[in-house]
């Protein structure tokens, strides 16, 4: 039987401006994945910081939380078989200059910061963040 997993993924500020987000989004249903919700937004760098509350007091976080505010982002729920996997796989290394052919970062990042997508990197971190962005009745189905 399968079972199918939920995730969440941002495209970021520096992805949405290069105008990737249809190249992005053709990506996820053709790997599979199921667009349960979406919705472009822009956040505050108070939101940033508490979505990116895990990465506090690290040396990036400032300029981190400035980026994900400074512009539109897109925020997906997904869903498919092995869904925090695949899209992590998908997606492609953190730093694009690791990142394989094929992968959305190989495609689209810039450098580490401005690395055109975020996605949950596990179970709680996925309940975390869908629901940092979705109401409970957004993902009802
Ligand atoms: P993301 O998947 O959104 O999760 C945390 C983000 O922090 C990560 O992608 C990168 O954009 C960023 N990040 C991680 N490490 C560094 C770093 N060394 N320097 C700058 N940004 C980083």
């Amino acid at each position: 039987m399968k079972t199918l997993q939920r995730t969440f993924t941002i495209i970021k500020p520096d992805a949405v401006r290069k105008n990737a987000i249809g190249d992005i989004i053709e990506q996820f249903e053709k790997n599979g994945f199921h667009i349960l919700c979406l919705k472009m937004l822009e956040i505050s760098k108070h939101q940033a910081e508490q979505f990116y509350a895990v990465h506090a007091g690290k040396s990036f976080f400032d300029s981190l939380t400035g980026f994900m505010s400074s512009g539109p982002i897109v925020v997906l729920a997904l869903e498919k078989e092995n869904a925090i996997a695949d899209l992590r796989k998908l997606m492609g290394a953190t730093n694009p200059a690791q990142a394989e052919e094929g992968t959305i970062r190989k495609k689209w990042a810039t450098n580490i910061e401005h690395n055109a997508i975020h996605g949950s990197d596990g179970d709680d971190t996925a309940r975390f963040e869908l629901s940092y962005f979705f109401a409970g009745y957004e993902l009802a189905q």
